[in-house]
């Protein structure tokens, strides 16, 4: 199948970016290289780009698009929360930009034998790293009633968490749920009609929560910023586009934290906790995509794109 992905907010993170033609600049998702032309694209033969992604599929499909640029590009298969050490084998320690675009590309969504969708009938998959062995399945299968409506209530932010997670166990308890179609169907059954009637597709959030905790994508994330922001180089740009809000909320929290870290209460008349801000969020406001773009790919009507900027003590 052929790897199809439209970048979202493409213009506004190159911009968001301000590459230096001889910088060194990281994309953490590099999925079909659509950001990562952008970039290879502004530097010259003294710059250096590293591409990083767990997808077998996104590695393949970036190394073609980018063998252009094979003199100044680097693709590595691994999960950017060791972006800090796959850079240090590679004798980097600072870069001028790092772009994270978060979530998973339309490829790995409308390819059916990954299991991402509840739109056609597929194996119960939905690994981003073809390496690892637990899948959907097992989540689905193996998760007790409270462990499912935990990840359906607070990944999925569905109402009707606790409903689904009983269905879930009652269905596998007369067979396991193999199938993506399978797993719908119970959800259907799980939701009132008059809702279903009126809200998106019934299956989507309890997919978005499964997926989540397949991947670990919030923990990754969560996890990884610091070190991240830590990486930059005085000046330096890191761009994280999200599509929901449970990851946007990580980003702006984080982001705050690292431009303002004093813990000191507010009426102390000056800081003793001695924590120093690492440099300025650009983006008071997220960055949202233009009606324009919104019409022609209406995957990009959820992103956010927030930016910050390295700043060290002169
Ligand atoms: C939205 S797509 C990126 C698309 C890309 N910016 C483009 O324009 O073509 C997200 C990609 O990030 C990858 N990904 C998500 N989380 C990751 C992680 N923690 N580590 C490495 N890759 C990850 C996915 O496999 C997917 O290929």
């Amino acid at each position: 199948m052929e790897f199809k992905h439209k970048s979202v907010l493409l213009d506004e993170t190159i911009e968001g970016l301000s590459i230096r033609p001889d910088g060194i600049y990281v994309d953490g998702t590099l999925g079909g290289a659509g950001h990562a032309s952008e970039v290879c694209q502004r530097l010259s033969a003294k710059g250096r780009f590293i591409g990083i992604d767990q997808d077998q599929d996104a590695i393949i499909a970036a190394s073609e698009r980018l063998a252009a640029y094979e003199d100044r590009v680097t693709i590595i298969r691994s999960n950017y929360c060791y972006m800090v050490n796959e850079l240090k084998n590679l004798g980097i320690q600072k870069v001028d930009g790092i772009v994270l675009d978060l979530g998973v590309s339309s490829y790995q969504l409308d390819n059916e034998e990954r299991g991402f969708t509840y739109r056609v009938d597929a194996p119960l998959d939905m690994r981003m790293d073809q390496r690892q062995s637990r899948t959907a399945a097992d989540i689905v299968n193996g998760y007790d009633e409270k462990e499912l409506y935990r990840i359906i209530r607070d990944y999925g932010e569905d109402k009707f968490a606790k409903n689904i997670a009983k269905h879930i166990v009652a269905a596998r308890a007369k067979a396991p749920i193999q199938t993506t179609g399978e797993l719908t169907e119970i959800i259907r059954q799980s939701i009132p009609m008059k809702i279903q009637a009126t809200g998106g597709h019934p299956a989507k959030r309890t997919f978005q929560a499964i997926r989540i905790e397949l991947n670990r994508e919030l923990d990754v994330l969560r996890e990884s910023l610091d070190g991240m922001i830590d990486l930059l180089d005085d000046g330096g740009r890191i761009c994280i586009i999200t599509f929901h809000s449970l990851e946007d909320r990580i980003v702006k929290t984080i982001f705050r934290k690292n431009e303002n870290p004093c813990t000191c209460p507010p009426d102390f008349p000056v800081c003793v906790c001695g924590k120093e801000s690492k440099g300025k969020v650009i983006t008071r406001k997220p960055i949202l995509p233009s009606k324009v773009e919104m019409e022609e790919n209406p995957r990009s009507k959820s992103a956010k794109l927030r930016i910050f900027e390295r700043r060290y003590k002169k």
